[in-house]
């Protein structure tokens, strides 16, 4: 494997792993001895790739070497985002982003340190900075009232920073990431959709153990982009119509899930209380949806006890006791 090159995208928050593999062999360097490096920043050539405040948008590199000469590794950072126009002038300030890239040194996953970093020390690696407070995602402008821009040009510095890596030796590693998709999913939709695990389960043969409440905190947030329902949920005091969102929500999550009978074992266990992160939160330990156990022991159960397809859903349509009291 040592041998071939790879891509190994990291997307923060979400996790997305793409392996282009390469024939490409490599030659034996020397380096291996390195500590942590400080790289400066490499200001991307497409002008109008900026970042939220209009400065330059950028990435650092740190070259590979010996076998890992034709293995790439991009970062892309974290870093949240903004909800509207007075929040994202907050945000350039409390983020630092509205200031060019300086130089960062290089650590864990980045690092060129053998002892540290044993993996992918000699891997090209790339740590895109995060400054669209969009998720690499919006592609628009805004004047706000005093004459400024807000800038939303995340898909544009995504595109721009990938177009630069591939031309500067990325795009000899030859296989992208859709080799590495099942051909079942590929043959009938195109790879970006086959990331998501609505469209990727189906071709898992491994047995797999879904396990979500049917309110998930993140989710919500996430899609309502409005912290009016963490604050209800939380507090316990959402009205009807709040409610209703949430549930319609919920009824979109239950509409994906997997077909019983496919090809793999299956374990699904949908809950209600409004939560994220379940398995190692303390609702581990909580009862399981109805079923007299905690989700721990059922999970066990699933897995040991050869139990097949099971798919259990909390039938309460509510995130919190008793919701709709309100
Ligand atoms: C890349 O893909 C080609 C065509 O599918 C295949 O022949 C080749 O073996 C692949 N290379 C690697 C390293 O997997
Ligand atoms: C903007 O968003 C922030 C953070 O979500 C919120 O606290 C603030 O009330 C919002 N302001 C307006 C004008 O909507
Ligand atoms: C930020 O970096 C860009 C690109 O190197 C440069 O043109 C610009 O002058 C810099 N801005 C500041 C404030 O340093
Ligand atoms: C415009 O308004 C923003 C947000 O209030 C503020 O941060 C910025 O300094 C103002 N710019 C000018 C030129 O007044
Ligand atoms: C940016 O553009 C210049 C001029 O076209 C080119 O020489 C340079 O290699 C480009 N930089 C990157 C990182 O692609
Ligand atoms: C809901 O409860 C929270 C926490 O108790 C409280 O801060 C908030 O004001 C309440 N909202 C309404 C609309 O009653």
């Amino acid at each position: 494997m040592k041998n071939f090159g790879e891509i190994l995208l990291i997307l923060v928050t979400s996790l997305a792993l793409l392996n282009a593999l390469s024939t490409t062999r490599s030659l034996a360097t020397s380096d291996t001895s390195g500590n942590d490096d400080l790289v400066n920043p490499t200001f991307v050539n497409d002008t109008s790739a900026v970042c939220l405040a209009g400065n330059p948008a950028a990435y650092y590199y740190s070259k590979g070497f010996g076998e890992g000469i034709s293995n790439w590794m991009v970062y892309l950072r974290g870093g949240g985002w903004c909800m509207n126009v007075s929040d994202c002038d907050v945000y350039i300030g409390r983020k630092g982003v509205g200031a060019n890239a300086t130089a960062t040194t290089f650590v864990n996953l980045l690092s060129r340190n053998k002892e540290k970093n044993p993996d992918f020390y000699n891997w090209n690696r790339i740590d895109v900075r995060y400054c669209d407070a969009s998720s690499f995602t919006g592609d628009s402008e805004m004047m706000i009232g005093n004459g400024t821009k807000l800038y939303f040009r995340g898909a544009r510095i995504f595109s721009a920073i990938m177009k630069e890596l591939l031309n500067n030796g990325m795009g000899n590693a030859e296989n992208g990431s859709k080799n590495a998709l099942p051909t079942s999913c590929t043959s009938r939709l195109s790879p970006e959709m086959c990331f998501f695990p609505e469209n990727l389960q189906a071709d898992i043969q491994t047995p797999i153990f879904f396990l979500m409440s049917g309110f998930d905190r993140i989710q919500i947030q996430y899609t309502m982009m409005s912290e009016e329902f963490d604050t209800c949920a939380l507090g316990r005091n959402c009205t009807s119509n709040q409610i209703k969102i949430m549930q319609e929500l919920r009824c979109e999550l239950l509409s994906v899930l997997p077909k019983q009978c496919h090809n793999s074992k299956k374990g699904i266990l949908i809950t209600s209380p409004y939560g994220h992160t379940q398995v190692l939160g303390p609702s581990w330990y909580f009862s399981a949806a109805g079923t007299g156990e905690t989700i721990e022991k059922f999970f066990a159960e699933w897995y040991f006890d050869n139990k097949g397809d099971v798919k259990v859903i909390d039938e309460n349509p509510c995130p919190y006791y008793n919701c709709l009291s309100n």
